[in-house]
């Protein structure tokens, strides 16, 4: 019995790699220009970190974690988010004590035990920002802005930037008991989810994909109509803030997030493209999360998103070249004899930087002429017969299908001058 991957993992074949390079160095690029530079941390916490900091009644902590106990005895979880392990980290380094904003991004994956979809997976990959040290409402626009621009940069050109406030923990008390006398009249007609989340988690009522639920919620208090003084100001801020950008933007009160450590502002980038999954990214402020994670308290603003999702929404709206192989040089070996010399050859050409390529299975003349141009070869060297008796070898560009004799002495210099071209 052959064995199979786990569900909701993927393997990424090198014939894929290209693309996620390629949407590395986007994003990286981006968050350099931001102002942002790589963390690194951990891919397993103390759980206790994500209870704490994502929420006890949030379906990540309550349903979606990879929790084990170590050997010895310690309670472990996959991360299923960035936010949490950043603040402990900047708690932890004593980061507060340096320059703030600390703005630092990251790469890598996470793990939530989901229901395998499109988009959707057990194991996935988030590119992720966060900026700890500033209440500014101005770094909430900057932050959104730099979420739009890395889709702006990967062609993503049919999204929707939805941004909402959810308050402070003065004023959202209210709001909360506001919406739950709303829909205390209607709770027969809400699917058992709602239901349960009623009591525990009311806000995410509004969030829910179910059309009846949805019919039943549309007239519900909106979040930003409840806001204190201090919070529609900085909401207020923000929209100014994204107008000076000319970033288009669309309020929705829906937007309430999975986790629990929001304050404020919250956001997410939706596209139509990929199935039920139409967030690709999301964010906001966490102005509690540092000090509830034991550091000085301390506002935070973030956003992630999901690598895979941008790959989809990019490969569904944006024309992607295919990448070039990057093999500049296959080496033909004519005979048997010839092969040494080729191996020979090979490793020299590539201690100065060339890539080079080799026939391991025993193939005619022919047949690594057409195993070369297969692999995007540009140049191909042929090594033996009668070139050999003047120490010359014969080279073809494969682009301009010419070839020519050279020099040994010459083949390096030569090869080095065509492929800059
Ligand atoms: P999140 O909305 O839970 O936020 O996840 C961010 C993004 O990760 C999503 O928009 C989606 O693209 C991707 N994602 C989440 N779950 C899955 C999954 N099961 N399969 C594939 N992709 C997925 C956070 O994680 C916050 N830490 C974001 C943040 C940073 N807030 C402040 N700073």
């Amino acid at each position: 019995m052959s064995i199979h991957k786990p569900r909701g993992t993927n393997d990424i074949l090198p014939d894929q790699v290209a693309a996620w390079h390629n949407l590395e160095k986007t994003v990286q690029a981006v968050a350099g220009e931001y102002g942002y530079r790589e963390i690194r941390t951990p891919i397993f916490e103390h759980t206790e970190l994500f209870a704490r900091g994502v929420g006890e009644h949030t379906d990540i902590v309550e349903k979606e974690m990879y929790t084990f106990l170590d050997r010895g005895s310690s309670s472990l979880t996959l991360r299923p988010e960035g936010t949490a392990p950043i603040v402990r980290a900047f708690v932890e380094n004593g980061l507060y004590n340096q320059v703030l904003p600390c703005k630092v991004y990251y790469l890598g994956p996470m793990f939530r035990y989901d229901r395998p979809q499109a988009g959707r997976y057990r194991q996935f990959h988030q590119f992720g920002v966060e900026a700890l040290g500033s209440a500014d409402p101005l770094l909430d626009a900057e932050m959104i802005k730099m979420a739009d621009e890395v889709c702006r940069r990967l062609g993503i050109t049919q999204r929707e930037m939805h941004i909402n406030s959810l308050g402070c923990r003065g004023c959202r008390p209210a709001y909360i008991q506001k919406l739950r006398q709303h829909l205390q009249g209607r709770l027969a007609a809400l699917c058992d989810n709602c239901r349960a989340r009623f009591d525990r988690n009311p806000l995410r009522v509004l969030d829910c994909k179910n059309e009846a639920c949805r019919r039943e919620t549309a007239d519900s208090p909106a979040p930003v109509d409840s806001l204190c003084a201090d919070c529609a100001a900085h909401f207020a801020a923000v929209l100014n803030g994204l107008q000076a950008l000319e970033l288009q933007y669309v309020v929705d009160m829906r937007l309430v997030r999975g986790l629990d450590y929001y304050t404020l502002t919250a956001f997410e980038i939706m596209v139509s493209e990929i199935g039920a999954q139409s967030s690709i990214g999301g964010g906001g402020r966490y102005d509690r999360l540092v000090e509830e994670c034991g550091g000085p308290a301390t506002p935070g603003v973030g956003f992630a998103f999901g690598l895979e999702r941008l790959l989809l929404a990019r490969e569904q709206q944006a024309a992607v070249n295919a990448e070039p192989s990057g093999l500049e040089v296959f080496i033909a070996a004519l005979a048997a004899a010839d092969r040494i010399p080729a191996l020979q050859l090979a490793a020299q050409l590539r201690e100065q930087g060339i890539s080079v390529e080799l026939d391991f299975l025993g193939r005619s003349l022919k047949a690594q002429m057409k195993f070369a141009g297969k692999i995007g070869a540009r140049l191909v060297v042929i090594i033996g017969g009668e070139e050999a008796t003047r120490d010359a070898v014969v080279v073809r560009d494969m682009r301009a299908a010419k070839q020519q004799e050279l020099q040994r002495s010459e083949l390096a210099g030569f090869l080095v001058e065509t492929l800059e071209q």
